[in-house]
């Protein structure tokens, strides 16, 4: 197969396109030929600074295509389905294998780009704001980094829930098109003060669940304008800004929880919340954003219009 892999973590120049041998279907696994994959924010991280689980290392969470083998313990799936899969290396190839249970069912009116997009932004946006946000309806929500993949995710499934939406993003155009999404209220957060701003449009109050990716500077600001029993639901580390944090002030019972897809991914739950998911993007009621698709060998300039900051959603690569 053909695989963008690194020997060494780095910038996006330490992608290499080379020629791997297949990997092998396991018993309880599906081979597939891959059609699309998405890039994750984690996918950029851990090319930055992550473990050589592998070495060469194929990065990447998400990729979906056509099954073409199927492990003999499987009854569960069938050569020629079309699946997105989810598992935590191995997407930045021309095929991949894993366990049937990392696998959803694509339908046949989906595209295979959106289907690889959808898993890990819907789930860990839905965890964030229903099975630990308690999210209740009339509730403020305030989702960091807006235009990013679980970001874009977090605020339709936010809106939808009955909840007044606030977003931050690096530039007005983003903001602009976040409303489209159901942001009631956007803050350039590289121009604006957000904790005040976020505040003065509150009444002072405060947010109710704040959704947070970025980490450091920001996750302080995320507690510091959080309302009276806030939550805030910190489930990434995008600014790579890896500060200890002072919760000495604990007179407003608010909470902050970590919050991680993985654990959970292979639960009934969590299976039947990602198959709902796909379902509504299959039916539009919820959308997909892709920004941009570069060709597999291009994987270092694919991560670096990411890191570029001007992707709006899913930059995606093609085998
Ligand atoms: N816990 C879990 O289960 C789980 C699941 C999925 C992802 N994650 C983690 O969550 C984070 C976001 O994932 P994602 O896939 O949504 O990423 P993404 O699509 O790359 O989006 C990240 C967003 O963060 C914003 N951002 C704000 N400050 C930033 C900074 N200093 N550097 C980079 N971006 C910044 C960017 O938008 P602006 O340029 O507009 O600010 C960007 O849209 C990553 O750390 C990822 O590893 C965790």
């Amino acid at each position: 197969m053909k695989a963008a892999v690194y020997y060494e973590n780095g910038g996006p120049d330490v992608f290499r396109y080379e020629e791997l041998p297949d990997p092998k279907c396991p018993a309880q696994g599906v081979l597939i030929d891959v059609q699309a994959i998405s890039i994750e924010g984690g996918d950029v991280l851990n090319r930055a600074g992550g473990p050589l689980v592998t070495t060469p290392h194929v990065v990447g969470y998400q990729a979906a295509g056509t099954i073409v083998e199927v492990g003999a313990e499987v009854t569960q799936r069938a050569v020629g389905q079309r699946v997105t899969t989810v598992f935590p290396f191995g997407s930045h190839a021309s095929m991949r294998a894993v366990g049937w249970a990392q696998t959803f069912v694509v339908p046949d009116s989906l595209s295979i780009e959106i289907a690889s997009t959808i898993p890990i932004p819907f789930g860990t946006a839905d965890e964030c704001l229903f099975e630990y946000g308690k999210l209740s309806v009339g509730e403020s929500v305030l989702v960091q980094g807006g235009a990013g993949g679980v970001g874009l995710a977090a605020v339709q499934l936010a809106k939808r829930a009955g909840a007044t939406v606030f977003t931050t993003a690096s530039s007005d155009a983003k903001l602009d098109r976040l409303k489209d999404f159901g942001a009631d209220h956007g803050i350039n957060y590289a121009e604006r003060d957000v904790v005040a701003e976020v505040m003065q449009l509150t009444g002072n109050r405060g947010i109710d669940l704040v959704v947070d990716g970025v980490g450091g500077a920001v996750t302080e600001q995320s507690f510091a304008m959080t309302a009276y029993k806030g939550r805030v639901m910190m489930y990434g580390t995008s600014a790579r800004d890896f500060r200890k944090y002072d919760l000495s002030n604990m007179r407003m019972n608010k909470t902050i929880v970590g919050v991680s897809l993985t654990p959970e991914f292979a639960t009934a739950r969590v299976v039947e919340m990602i198959g709902r998911h796909i379902a509504d993007v299959d039916a539009g009621a919820l959308r997909v954003e892709i920004d941009r698709s570069f060709p597999l060998e291009d994987a270092g300039a694919a991560h670096a219009h990411i890191e570029s900051r001007n992707a709006f959603g899913r930059v995606l690569l093609i085998p």
